[in-house]
Order: structure tokens, then C-alpha cells, then sequence
């Protein structure tokens, strides 16, 4: 292969992968541990308060996913370059999922 196609194909290669990553779906889980665990570790109080109280604070979906997108004071927002509409779906699921017993 000439020097020329093998850089062709080292630069295709590397966007292949970079549109991959961008599509890749990560679960509510993943999501959470990337992204919140930190302060809320498995979802109970640490810099965050614990989210135990998303039933009574946020029943509507709509409005915890506006609150995760726009974030709130010490908490960061979450735009969709970091966290896509499909895996805030899957990270709200995994919120409303979370257990505390
Ligand atoms: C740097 C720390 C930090 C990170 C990271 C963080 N949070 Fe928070 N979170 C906070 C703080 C602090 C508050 C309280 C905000 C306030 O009311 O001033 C909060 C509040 C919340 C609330 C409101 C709880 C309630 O019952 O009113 C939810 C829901 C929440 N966070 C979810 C998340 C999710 C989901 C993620 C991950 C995408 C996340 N947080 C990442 C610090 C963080």
C-alpha cells in the first residue's frame, strides 16, 4: 500500500471510530456512573443531596430531564454533547429504578 493510501485509510479508520463513540448509547447505569455518581454516590447524599425524593420533587419526566440538561448551582449541566436524548432517557429510567432500602 503507497504511503499516501495508508494514510487515507488511518484517517478513515479514526473517523469511523470518533462517529462510533458519538452514537454509542451508553445504559442509564453507565451514565450514572460517569457522570453523577460522584455526588450522588449510588443515588444517596454526598456533595449532592440524595435522590430519593424524585417521585415527590420531579413526577413528571419532563421536567427531571429539563433539570439535568440545565443542572443548578454546584450541579453541572448536562447539554447533549455529553449526555445524548437517548441516553437521558436511559439514565432517567435508571433514576427511577434507583432503590433505597
Ligand atoms: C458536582 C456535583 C454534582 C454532580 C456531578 C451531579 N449533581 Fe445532581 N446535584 C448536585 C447538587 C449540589 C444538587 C443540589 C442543587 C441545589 O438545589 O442547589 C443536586 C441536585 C440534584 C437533583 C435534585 C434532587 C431533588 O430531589 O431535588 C437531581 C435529580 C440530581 N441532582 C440529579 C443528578 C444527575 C442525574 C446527575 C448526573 C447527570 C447529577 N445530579 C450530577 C450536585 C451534583
Amino acid at each position: 500500500m503507497s504511503e499516501e493510501m495508508r494514510r487515507i485509510s488511518e484517517v478513515k479508520k479514526a473517523q469511523r471510530q470518533k462517529a462510533q463513540e458519538g452514537s454509542t448509547n451508553l445504559n442509564g447505569e453507565q451514565i450514572f456512573f460517569r457522570s453523577c455518581n460522584t455526588c450522588h454516590p449510588s443515588g444517596r447524599q454526598g456533595m449532592g443531596p440524595a435522590l430519593d425524593q424524585l417521585a415527590t420533587h420531579f413526577p413528571d419526566d419532563q421536567a427531571l430531564k429539563a433539570f439535568i440538561r440545565k443542572g443548578k448551582n454546584m450541579m453541572p449541566p448536562q447539554p447533549p454533547s455529553v449526555i445524548n436524548d437517548q441516553e437521558l432517557d436511559n439514565l432517567v429510567d435508571y433514576l427511577r429504578d434507583l432503590k433505597f432500602d
